[in-house]
């Protein structure tokens, strides 16, 4: 019977379809990420058919070296930046993630994010808490109307397309994008302009969202530079991965007030912070959970056993990652 090995607990959705297919199931015991060496331990100790791995497992030429029998590494994750992709080809292992389920649910939180900025919300929860509110103050917590102001989308994949939608439809948002290919469902859908470079958004938009894939093209995209051509009034969220922003070069635009503010869910070296970003009033933070929710999370190791059923039984996986 094949065996397959799961990084960390997932929902057990995920767990129950391999299992109904007669599989042997390893997972890691420990409730936490594996360090590589743990990782490469377990794979040792068992001639595994296929591993789900999450975002924190490393999944590189010593990893494939210690599980030569693995011939699909299916990530329980829509980002992929863990595989080693070259690698991965070169030895023909198949590697998968598990787009689909988390859509709606990141495009909300980067909205969630969006709003409590442009409101001020946990400014304003955090003073009511403190005890400081002593009635309504026609100065108190002056916010910003976003409603008909332009929203600027970097990565026009699904999560960033239904983003769009929102700034679109629910804000009456003109839609400005730059992604390394045109989209032109968002195009004729959403009214939305493409533009040739990631500058020509940087400059137009009151709201930039990034939404594109951590690849090395993609690493520091935003940077001091690009910061620079913010307007100081647009706000910047971050739901893709952290690596993507040069976090102190946006800590130092944050402090000099060159952009209004910032809205992360993803942070450049997780679960660390930049010196000086916790520090700062015009910054919300929240610990990677854009698309935490039971439906996503649920549909993530569906797609993810889905992947390793498909290779397991002689088809091809639905998710590859690469060509
Ligand atoms: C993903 O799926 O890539 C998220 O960042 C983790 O849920």
């Amino acid at each position: 019977m094949p065996k397959v090995f799961i990084t960390r607990k997932i929902p057990e959705l995920g767990v129950s379809m391999l299992r109904e297919k007669g599989y042997e199931i390893n997972v890691n015991p420990h409730d936490g990420p594996l360090t590589k060496s743990e990782l490469i331990d377990f794979l040792k100790k068992e001639q595994y058919d296929a591993v789900l791995s999450l975002l924190n497992d490393k999944i590189d030429a010593d990893v494939f070296d210690a599980a030569p029998t693995v011939k699909i590494f299916a990530n329980y994750t829509v980002g992929y930046d863990n595989f080693d992709i070259e690698e991965g080809k070169k030895r023909g292992i198949i590697l998968t993630n598990a787009p689909g389920g988390g859509t709606d649910r990141v495009a909300e939180h980067a909205w969630a994010l969006i709003l409590a900025l442009t409101c001020r919300i946990v400014e304003g929860d955090v003073f009511v808490r403190q005890g400081k509110y002593s009635g309504w103050d026609p100065m108190l917590f002056h916010g910003i109307k976003i409603t008909g102001k332009t929203f600027g989308l970097i990565g026009a994949g699904r999560i960033g397309t239904q983003v769009a939608r929102i700034a679109s439809c629910g804000f009456g948002m003109r839609v400005v994008y730059h992604d390394i290919v045109r989209n032109s469902k968002i195009e004729s859908i959403h009214n939305a302009s493409y533009w040739p470079t990631v500058e020509d958004v940087l400059k137009q938009a009151d709201v930039v969202s990034l939404h594109t894939p951590l690849l090395p093209s993609t690493r520091h995209l935003i940077n001091a530079e690009r910061l620079k051509l913010m307007k100081p009034t647009a706000y910047l969220i971050n739901t893709s991965r952290g690596p993507v922003v040069d976090e102190q070069a946006l800590v130092t635009a944050l402090r000099d007030k060159s952009i209004a503010g910032a809205g992360l869910d993803v942070f450049e070296n997780e679960p660390a912070l930049s010196p000086g970003l916790v520090d700062l009033p015009n910054v919300v933070l929240t610990p990677h959970i854009a698309s935490a929710s039971e439906y996503a999370r649920d549909d993530m190791a569906r797609i993810a056993t889905e992947n390793i059923i498909a290779v397991l039984e002689g088809g091809q996986a639905k998710n590859m990652v690469y060509n």
